[in-house]
């Protein structure tokens, strides 16, 4: 079977982590390429609920190798942190988990700037809804090529070059009318982290390459979403990183004949965390039922995520940039009281119509869906576990999605547990 490259196709949060931990059973090797810790991936199993920030979803099958790609980048607190708590859990990642020496990290300094430019932007009503990781600010070092990188938190130097990185950043904090930090009380507590980091840090080009030559199965787990992605989303109301399918080899060195497939993660309806335009967001009680059904709240922030219908012209773009082979369908039970169910086809705008996302967030915000009418089915679907047992209903409504998007179904899942999830068809 070729390596298999998992992308969210809408906002994030699709339910990526619990459809690579569906997949991670026939896989050997599990790897993030982007991001950092604004994801919050949820896996449940049984009683447990497993949210993963950084570690890759693989990791719950103690046989998986899990990599931490170079395109990450890496709060070094936040990974011991995660690791940590899944040792308690009885989850060991050491011997498993590769973090790369080439993924840039993230300091207190990050998060510190992040928040002041976020309260900032906050105050013209500009802001983005950043999950104030400290993303941005460390992606924005790694372009400017002044970035420390995990490799670096080895080097014998690294804390003097810290405690100048601070330093440096306290001159920005002061310009955004934040606190200043200590530099160092900012190395004093990362110290321990390295350390404790120090065994997992690797050459993982290296690994992942010789691992697909040997033939072991790769499956590239992507976080956020294609309508984050700083390239093709609602720029500027977007992650730093590049969430789609190019992204996956940038994000790991691994050449793009190494992907053979890419699944897309897709909910039956559609939700945003965070600022920007969301043509069919709904603010009525229907919105609010599909929030509460969903457990629609952030596994990062604990944010009340934005809901509405299904986009259609977002799926259709989202096959488009990541040549998406198959959809993984999740959420499909959330809809299981709802009718009837709306799917937008195209936009409207000033009188024009678009059948793809236009490229100015401005325009979005203007655009106003075109929608198309199914009937519910109002009955539950928790307990489905064959495509063809679903009402017939509710299989028409998925084979629209399919068509209106032009992407066959490959996966569908009825809830948040690892057993309520099937493959269809291929
Ligand atoms: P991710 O970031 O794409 O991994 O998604 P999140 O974990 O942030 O959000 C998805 C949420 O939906 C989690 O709480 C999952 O447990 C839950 N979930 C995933 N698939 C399904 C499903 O098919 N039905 C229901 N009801 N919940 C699901
Ligand atoms: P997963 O992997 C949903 C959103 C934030 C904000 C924007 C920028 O769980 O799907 P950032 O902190 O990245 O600078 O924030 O991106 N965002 C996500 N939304 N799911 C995520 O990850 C997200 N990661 C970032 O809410 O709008
Ligand atoms: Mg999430």
């Amino acid at each position: 079977m070729p390596n298999a490259l998992l992308v969210g196709a809408q906002w994030g949060d699709e339910g990526k982590g619990k459809i690579v931990d569906f997949l991670s059973r026939d896989a050997d090797v599990v790897v993030r390429y982007q991001g950092g810790s604004n994801a919050g991936h949820t896996i449940e199993i049984g009683a447990e609920r497993y949210i993963l920030h950084l570690i890759p979803s693989g990791i719950l099958y103690p046989d998986k190798t899990c990599v931490i790609g170079n395109g990450l980048v890496i709060d070094p607190l936040a990974l011991v942190k995660e690791i940590k708590e899944l040792e308690q859990r009885g989850i060991s990642a050491h011997g498993r988990l590769h973090v790369s020496d080439r993924a840039h990290a993230v300091f207190a300094h990050h998060k510190a700037l992040d928040s002041a430019q976020e309260a900032l932007s906050a105050a013209s009503g500009a802001s983005i809804g950043t999950t104030q990781r400290g993303i941005g600010p460390a992606y924005t070092d790694k372009t400017a090529r002044q970035g420390l990188r995990m490799g670096d938190l080895l080097s014998p130097d690294f804390e003097t070059r810290l405690e100048q990185h601070v330093a440096e950043s306290n001159k920005a904090l002061a310009a955004l009318g934040a606190k200043p930090l200590d530099p160092r009380a900012v190395v004093a507590e990362i110290r321990p982290a390295v350390e404790f980091l120090r065994p997992f840090i690797a050459d993982t080009v290296v690994l992942l390459n010789e691992a697909c030559k040997r033939g072991r199965q790769i499956l590239l787990e992507g976080a956020q979403g294609t309508m984050l992605d700083v390239d093709f989303g609602t720029y500027p109301y977007v992650t730093s990183s590049n969430p789609t399918s190019g992204g996956a080899c940038v994000g790991t060195g691994l050449p793009p004949q190494a992907i053979g497939r890419v699944i897309g993660v897709i909910k039956a309806y559609t939700t945003r965390v965070g600022e920007g335009p969301f043509p069919t967001e709904l603010f009525d009680a229907t919105g609010e039922r599909i929030r509460k059904t969903g457990r629609e709240f952030g596994a990062t922030t604990g944010r009340p995520r934005r809901c509405g219908w299904f986009d259609a012209v977002v799926g259709r773009y989202a096959a488009l940039v990541n040549g998406i082979d198959s959809w993984a369908v999740t959420k499909l039970d959330v809809l299981d009281e709802l009718d009837p169910l709306r799917v937008c086809v195209a936009y409207e705008c000033d009188g024009r119509r678009y059948d793809t996302v236009p490229a100015c967030a401005a325009l979005l915000a203007r655009c106003r869906p075109v929608y198309q009418d199914f009937p519910g089915w109002k009955t539950s679907t928790s307990a489905v576990t064959r495509f063809q047992d679903l009402p017939v209903a509710a299989r028409s409504y998925v084979e629209a999605l399919c068509d209106l998007t032009g992407v066959p179904l490959g996966i569908l899942s009825v809830g948040p547990q690892r057993a309520s999830t099937f493959r269809v068809g291929l």
